[in-house]
């Protein structure tokens, strides 16, 4: 367990690398599985959520090394399908591991996963669509069980374009005979990522990143060097660093066009945003704006990932605003927290009415979430005084230090291992 002290008053300012994006790195990890040679990873963030994969990976009998920046995984050597208990329930992607394992051994063995109390999370789609497969999957004990030495091709129409059971789906039918054809499917940049991963091993998957995406079942892939994408969501959550504390920041090596609808809201607030081809600048000279209405939707909607870090924003801003979560049913926990700062909301169920304050201060709040415990390194930032956040280690789920990436912008944030 660790906690961060933050120390409210600098406005942020300078340059930060973007890095690379857990959305991203925790299905193509997955899907390493696919093929029986090694695949060396560049830019796969160092996290503690990466470090948990890895482990499982290990446990099935993978080679896992570094070299220098690049990341090698061997899934020559693996040869268990059964998933380990403890680890797969630190982290809500193990879940990710069944398409794949089961195309991998034609069985596999899960426990329900973990991951971050932000809702129910349930994943009868994955199972419904891996149905469809022509899986045959048993649920008792609290373990998933799954035959499926015949996968094959289907129309796949999903309820909801949930991301993970996208994912889970294409990586499941990437080896089955014939095709495959998601309808509804999600449409978030990481899925056109992980596209891009397993048509460089040799499958033959199209039309990630729209609503229909379609997967030619193939006998094998090989091996291959992939480059994983930036993260939008780190990238966006040092923007509305800049925001917030009345900074200038410029964040390198990313892929502006992923935080559209981000720096729609910003710009709202009344920053001056400029984009680059691979970076975004954010200025803000004035208090922050408040934005009437903002909702949480399915890419290219407001990603719920930042609505917390929006959240805290919209707490110091002049005005009142509205802030609708539609895609988890309990992620307004930071909410709270925030008050314990001087903020003003009021949660009516899915919906944050937020009526700005001028300025906040510090206090020790619990970082109860990954997205939450960024949201409120951010309001620390711009608060009187210090602000002490409990179980920090969550944070390091999802950024990559991130006491040396503010400090890197003039921010005070230390960490202390307990
Ligand atoms: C991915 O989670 C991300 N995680 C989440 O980021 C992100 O918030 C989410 O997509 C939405 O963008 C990773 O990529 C590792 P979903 P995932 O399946 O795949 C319901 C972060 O902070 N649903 O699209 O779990 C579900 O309950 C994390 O980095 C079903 O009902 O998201 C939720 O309400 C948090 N049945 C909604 O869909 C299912 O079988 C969205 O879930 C699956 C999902």
């Amino acid at each position: 367990m660790s906690n961060v002290t933050v120390r409210g008053g600098a406005a942020l300012s300078g340059a930060v690398a973007a890095q690379g994006s857990k959305n991203a790195a925790l299905p193509i990890l997955a899907a390493t599985l696919l093929v029986k040679e090694p695949v060396r990873l560049r830019n796969c963030p160092r996290l503690r959520d990466v470090g948990n994969m890895l482990h499982i990976l290990e446990s099935l009998g993978c080679t896992v090394f570094r070299e220098g920046n690049d990341l090698i995984v061997d899934s020559g050597t693996a040869a268990n399908c059964v998933l380990p208990t403890a680890l797969s329930r630190e982290l809500r992607s193990s879940i990710f591991l069944l398409g794949s394992v089961l195309s991998r051994f034609s069985e596999a063995d899960a426990p329900y996963p973990g991951g971050c109390e932000i809702g129910n999370r349930p994943i009868d789609l994955h199972l419904a669509g891996l149905r469809k497969l022509n899986a045959e999957i048993v649920e008792r004990g609290g373990r998933i069980r799954c035959q499926g030495a015949n996968l094959s091709g289907a129309v796949v129409d999903f309820e909801y374009p949930s991301v993970g059971a996208t994912e889970n789906i294409m990586m499941a039918a990437v080896r089955a005979k014939g095709t495959t054809v998601i309808r509804n499917a999600a449409c978030e940049p990481e899925i056109v990522d992980l596209e891009g991963f397993l048509n460089a091993c040799g499958f033959r998957v199209s039309g990630a990143g729209t609503p229909t995406v379609t997967v030619e079942g193939v006998e094998e892939g090989h091996g291959t060097t992939y480059c994983i994408m930036p993260d939008r969501i780190v990238t966006g959550t040092y923007l509305i660093g800049a925001a917030i504390t009345r900074g200038d920041v410029t964040v390198t090596g990313t892929r502006p066009d992923t935080v559209d609808a981000l720096l729609s809201k910003l710009s709202a607030c009344g920053c001056d945003v400029t984009a680059a081809k691979d970076a975004v600048r954010v200025r803000a000279k004035r208090r922050p704006r408040c934005v009437e209405f903002t909702e949480t939707r399915p890419y290219p909607g407001f990603p719920t990932d930042l609505q917390p870090q929006l959240f805290s924003l919209l707490s110091v801003a002049e005005g009142t605003s509205v802030l609708v979560e539609n895609v988890f049913e309990n992620r307004f926990k930071h909410a709270q927290e925030l008050k314990k700062m001087g903020a003003e909301n009021r949660i009516l169920d899915r919906t944050a009415v937020i009526t700005g304050v001028a300025r906040l201060h510090g206090a020790t709040v619990t970082a109860h979430d990954l997205r939450g415990g960024a949201a409120l390194v951010l309001a620390g930032l711009c608060a009187e005084g210090d602000t002490v956040i409990e179980h920090a280690e969550r944070i390091e789920r999802g950024y990559e230090q991130i006491d040396l990436a503010i400090g890197a912008l003039g921010g005070a944030v230390a960490r202390k291992e307990l």
